[in-house]
């Protein structure tokens, strides 16, 4: 990782949806999708999001591919922007920052060849010649794996599995120069024996070609496995943050705690007991602009009167670990 400058930043963002009022007897109201997220990505890391559904992980993604505007705060690329980017900048922006969605199957368009979704960006973003195009594609497809790169080139999407689908999206990825990678669920589509293939190409196109990647997941044990940084989500705050193995081997905030102990641990002896709080408000928390306090509390087995009050600011609890809670 080169930790000099972030290549993208997200500065206090907070996402506003109006929900409901499709008829008349509904009422419309505001959803807090994402409230006060801050983080930075360098070049060559994978900052992994977890958290359950619902949380606002993929609003971050489809916030970075400018779906959703902020409704407060920034996000950032090379220091700009990228929801005021001038026409060439976007342009920029758009070869820079690609995602990889969870679907494998409706990422590619069923009536072209891999070779066709791989040439296209690259006469769009690039200068090759059509020789040189040949060659790129052969080294991406071989790059992930899909290989004799001739025979799989020639395929058309339905004639690969959910998998190769998957590294042929990722090859595309290649051919448009992207550097950094929103993969949103990449492998949750996928049967566990070839997810972890997918992992290792990534961790590959990390390590070899300092790619950044943004792993949504909610498999704590796969970001553990390819990330250097994580993000734990609840109802779209942030609420513990840090180097990997320490927030997942010394998880500090209830909910990261309940999260590693809700994981499948096949060396884990016995049954877990999970500290579950459950009232009639605690299975979902709709958060609105006007919500206050923490947003986990309803949930929390060890909640405190202020708790409702108070979110706290960042605490840092050990070395490159934060948490968002009153304990610790
Ligand atoms: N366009 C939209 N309009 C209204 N509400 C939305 C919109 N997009 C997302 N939401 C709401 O925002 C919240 C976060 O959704 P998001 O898709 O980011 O969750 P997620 O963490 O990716 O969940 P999952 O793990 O199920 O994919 C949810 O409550 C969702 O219903
Ligand atoms: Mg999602």
């Amino acid at each position: 990782m080169i930790k000099d400058k972030p290549i993208f930043s997200v500065k206090n963002v907070c996402i506003d949806f109006k929900v409901g009022g499709k008829n008349i007897l509904s009422k419309r109201s505001v959803l807090r999708a994402l409230n006060d997220i801050t983080f930075d990505l360098y070049k060559g890391e994978t900052l992994a999001i977890v958290g359950e559904s619902g949380c606002g992980k993929s609003t971050i993604c489809r916030t970075a591919m400018r779906f959703h505007s902020p409704t407060q705060g920034e996000m950032t690329f090379e220091g700009k922007n990228i929801h005021k980017l001038k026409k060439d900048e976007l342009k920029n922006y758009r070869q820079k920052a690609q995602m990889v969605f969870q679907d494998p199957f409706s990422s590619l368009n069923p009536l072209h060849s891999i070779y066709y979704h791989l040439e296209r960006p690259m006469k769009l973003y690039h200068n090759f010649s059509k020789t040189e195009r040949i060659e790129k594609m052969n080294e991406y497809l071989e790059l992930v794996g899909l290989v004799p790169a001739k025979e799989q080139g020639e395929k058309y999407p339905h004639e690969l599995s959910g998998g190769q689908r998957q590294r042929a999206y990722l090859a595309r990825v290649l051919s448009v120069g992207a550097d950094i990678v929103f993969a949103d669920e990449p492998t949750s589509m996928l049967d566990v024996s070839i997810r972890l293939g997918i992992l290792n190409m990534m961790n590959d196109l990390k390590h070899k070609l300092g790619k950044s990647f943004i792993y949504i997941t909610h498999d704590i044990a796969t970001a553990r496995y390819v990330s250097d940084r994580i993000i734990v989500l609840y109802a779209g705050h942030m609420v513990e943050w840090g180097d990997v193995n320490k927030v997942i081997i010394n998880p500090r905030h209830p909910y990261t705690k309940l999260l590693i102990a809700a994981a499948a641990d096949p060396e884990r002896e016995g049954k877990v007991e999970l500290p579950i709080v459950r009232n009639q408000e605690s299975e979902v928390t709709v958060w609105t602009p006007d919500s206050k306090g923490c947003p986990f509390r309803l949930r929390c087995p060890v909640a405190k009167s202020e708790c409702a009050e108070e979110f706290v600011n960042a605490k840092q609890v050990s070395e490159n670990q934060f948490i968002r809670c009153i304990h610790d």
